[in-house]
């Protein structure tokens, strides 16, 4: 793999010990990959403040430093973090002390991540802890080279925005922000952008839960590809696109779509195939549309519903917004909970703007940070829960063994006032 100059020198260790055995884990990772080069980056969204056992343990006898050498750079070497070299930001982690009493969450993990923040902040850490960066403040723009995590904010920043990231691990981001660089290949090579699977849809897509749908079957469809949608589509919003992407990663390892027209990389059908003709489309209609809300709603027997999840990937302020109106001069049923994860940064938004007010007197919570997916965690004897978002309903069932009915903002508030689920395909 060729290196720059200035890439050697930071090997050689020219710079720190830390950022010597970061650019050596890039190079193995590189040439594990056949990368040619690596690319120059600026914006890292990796975890390092995530709670896990083998971080407590690491940090407990040897402290913060050593954790990050172990689990950030897969090194066994003895030295002290720098500041991260490129801007960087935590993803979502687990719950904080603002959960205790609401979610079933250990107080160590709170403490062990409370410490994280301080020590990884210091060191040049956004905390921003949450799946959705690009809604708080990571916008990087096109053609932007990126290290990121976290599947459902990939395909957001590469297909909406048009930057350029693979999904990235723990260590390789960890790597990528002491260094500012990345392999180069896959999604940052430009001949490796073209859509690889045509998706002609038939039936009208037009909401949130639409999109959902619709990702769910190009995921199906595509695997690890790059579908491309035309047909009776109206034109997307924030939210709308963000269901679609984690729906389609979900069900696929999609990190890149196209919607001629609406994503920055396809003004037209023809361009999204490099100007080499479109395959033979595949159709999604009616039938299909059945099928995948039918495959959404295969775990979910039993009608008497104990929780309801919304905002996964994490919630707009809009969605957040929607939320307090349906809930609006409502009550939830005895023994049902619900709870919508949001941005710390937009729940303080919906805190001054009055939603959380709203949903917290019909009974609900709004949480920041994490949700039940990542810390594996529900209302205590949560048997059945209901949710607006194709991936936790895709997730939460095999996570922790629950059952799943997936539908509307409205069917979910419905279920939440009613404690039954009531829901079904319009
Ligand atoms: Fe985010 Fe959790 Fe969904 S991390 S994308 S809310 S599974």
């Amino acid at each position: 793999m060729f290196l720059t100059d200035e890439e050697k020198r930071m090997r050689d260790g020219a710079e720190d010990a830390a950022v010597a055995a970061a650019m050596d884990l890039l190079i193995r990772y590189g040439r594990a990959l056949d990368a040619e080069n690596l690319c120059d980056i600026r914006n890292v969204a990796g975890t390092m403040t995530q709670p896990t056992p083998v971080k407590a343990r690491i940090v407990k006898e040897y402290g913060w430093d050593k954790a990050f050498a172990v689990i950030n750079l897969d090194s066994d070497e003895d030295f002290e973090v720098p500041d991260m070299r490129v801007p960087t930001c935590q993803l979502q982690h687990g719950f904080g002390q603002d959960a205790l009493g609401v979610v079933p969450y250990p107080m160590q993990n709170i403490e062990l991540q409370a410490s994280a923040e301080s020590f990884y902040g210091r060191h040049g850490v956004n905390i921003l802890a949450t799946c959705t960066p690009y809604q708080v403040g990571n916008l990087p723009i096109r053609g932007e080279h990126c290290a990121w995590m976290e599947s459902s904010a990939v395909i957001y920043a590469n297909s909406v925005l048009g930057a350029r990231t693979n999904c990235e691990g723990i260590a390789s981001t960890g790597a990528a922000s002491l260094t500012g660089k990345i392999p180069c290949w896959g999604n940052h090579r430009a001949e490796n952008r073209y859509g690889t699977h045509h998706i002609e849809v038939s039936v009208r897509v037009d909401n949130f839960q639409d999109w959902g749908m619709l990702g769910y079957f190009a995921g199906g469809v595509s695997g690890e590809d790059h579908p491309v949608i035309t047909g009776d589509i109206n034109v997307p919003d924030l939210t709308d696109l963000k269901h679609f992407g984690a729906a389609a990663a979900t069900s696929g390892g999609v990190e890149l779509y196209h919607i001629p027209g609406i994503t920055p990389e396809a003004p037209t059908l023809e361009a999204a195939f490099s100007g080499t003709g479109p395959p033979e489309p595949v159709s999604y209609g009616p039938a299909e549309r059945r099928a995948v809300y039918e495959t959404l709603n295969e775990i979910g027997t039993t009608a008497d519903v104990d929780f309801i999840l919304l905002g996964c990937p994490h919630a707009s302020v809009d969605q957040i917004r929607k939320a307090a109106a349906a809930l609006d001069g409502k009550r939830l049923s005895p023994g049902t909970e619900l709870w919508l994860m949001a941005p710390r940064a937009l729940k303080d938004v919906a805190d001054r703007s009055g939603y959380t007010r709203v949903i917290e007197r019909a009974g609900g919570r709004v949480l920041a940070d994490s949700c039940p997916a990542m810390s594996r965690a529900a209302p205590k004897g949560t048997k059945v829960f209901a949710t607006d978002s194709a991936k936790q309903a895709h997730y939460l069932p095999a996570i922790l063994g629950i059952e799943a009915w997936f539908g509307t903002l409205e069917e979910c508030v419905d279920a939440a006032v009613t404690g039954r689920w009531n829901g079904g395909l319009s």
